[in-house]
């Protein structure tokens, strides 16, 4: 009987090539799976271009807010920042591609799913682990890591067999989504070079950007935002307004050396303005609301998170845990936080919440303040306690050998 494969299909040059060899050296129906995770494609066009090169079928997915609410959002309550700097937009996506993989495949009597990752990063572990833990009975294919095709042999495969390929219009490796834009490969290659202008799609370029300071209130509730500027949105509105605003500001930039999970250093390019103001904004807020022993405790969570996340083990049952804490954190993050967007900068000016553990009375310098000053004179005395012994000791050994240990005359005397 004849098998059938649900592919993950973008309709770029691999996933088109891919459909055709599945076909050929599976002997597999391919149906086809697009999510539209807000990547900003024609998903018409993509449609029709699966069904031109001879997929059985094709879904469609609007999987935004499910994206925003279930992923995106838990990684802002994360602060979730991969090595301090990336805010896991692609990572994010992955999992919810193998979710809905499997979802088609299940209904649609496959026995295999497919992507076209490569064999040289972080996204095949992290669809190939999600569809493993959700359906061990499936085989997950990824035609790219067998097939050892060069880009031009992929086009004369392509061009043999009729396909329509479209020369990409990009020099650069990019992948997209509502959270943000990564861009690899090309000119971007050389660590030691600033990223062309060219790469950029979603910001203006910080020299370009308006002259007067844009604003932004971001109000939270629990930790999610959901108020900009006075206005009410619901999540996949707020975000396409923040990428719009922040870009146009020049912010959400990223060029960073990545550590990439298969081992390889790689230069990461990214363009994330909406990720970066509200990830800075809710950091920012959550400073005003949670205790010092929170905001330590809850640092080193926020990495192990990103780790995760990062390595394709978003269905790790460490990482589930993880947001039992997170969300635990989050009850008191409700308030407002201000940036001031100036060519590239976002800064935090201000922020206010109900649930602010910053009390003017006890932290001013003027008159009236109720913090009573004699109570650090005992507080000192025994902060510094260990360190005072401590010290004490050290200038007491350091005495003794000056004047001559007995030991060390003795050793001295053979
Ligand atoms: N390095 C990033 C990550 O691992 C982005 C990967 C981008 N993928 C791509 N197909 N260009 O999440």
């Amino acid at each position: 009987m004849r098998r059938t494969v649900a592919l993950a299909f973008s309709g770029g040059l691999d996933t088109s090539v891919s459909v055709k060899w599945l076909q050929e050296k599976y002997d597999a129906d391919v149906v086809t799976v697009t999510l539209d995770l807000g990547q900003r494609d024609d998903l018409k066009e993509i449609e029709r271009r699966s069904r031109q090169i001879g997929a059985k079928d094709h879904y469609t997915i609007d999987a935004k807010d499910e994206f925003l609410r279930d992923y995106v959002f838990p990684s802002v309550m994360a602060n979730a920042l991969y090595e301090g700097k990336y805010p896991l937009s692609t990572a994010l996506g992955r999992p919810l591609i193998g979710k809905k993989l499997v979802e088609v495949a299940e209904k649609a009597g496959a026995t295999a799913v497919a992507h076209g990752c490569t064999g040289k990063g972080n996204d095949q572990v992290r669809i190939d682990v999600t569809v493993r833990a959700m359906n061990p009975t499936l085989q997950v294919i990824a035609p790219v890591r067998e097939w050892n095709m060069s880009r031009d042999e992929e086009i004369a495969y392509a061009q043999e067999r009729g396909l329509p390929v479209k020369p990409s219009k990009s020099i650069y490796s990019v992948d997209q989504n509502i959270w943000g834009r990564s861009m690899e490969s090309g000119p971007l290659e050389n660590p030691s070079t600033e990223p062309p202008e060219d790469a950029f799609e979603w910001t203006v370029s910080p020299e370009e950007a308006p002259d007067e300071p844009g604003y932004l209130d971001i109000v939270f509730q629990e930790g999610v935002p959901t108020r900009v500027n006075g206005r009410s949105m619901e999540p996949l509105k707020l975000v396409s307004y923040l990428n719009e605003f922040a870009g146009s500001h020049g912010v959400g930039r990223i060029d960073h050396i990545e550590d990439r999970l298969v081992g390889i250093k790689s230069r990461e390019v990214y363009e994330c303005p909406a990720a970066s103001v509200i990830i800075e904004a809710h950091r920012d807020l959550e400073k005003l609301v949670l205790t010092r022993h929170e905001l330590d405790f809850k640092a080193q969570v926020e990495r192990e998170w990103a780790w995760l996340v990062y390595s394709g083990l978003w269905l790790e049952p460490l990482r589930l845990a993880l947001d039992r804490f997170i969300s635990a954190t989050q009850h008191r993050v409700t308030g407002s936080v201000r940036l001031k967007l100036y060519k590239g900068s976002a800064r935090v000016v201000g922020r206010s919440s109900d649930y602010s553990i910053y009390d003017v009375g006890l932290a001013t310098y003027g008159r009236g303040s109720k913090f009573d000053q004699k109570s650090a004179v005992g507080f000192i005395e025994l902060w510094g306690l260990q360190s005072r012994v401590a010290a004490g000791l050290a200038s007491q050994i350091e005495e003794k050998k000056e004047n001559g240990h007995p030991r060390t005359k003795a050793k001295e005397a053979q």
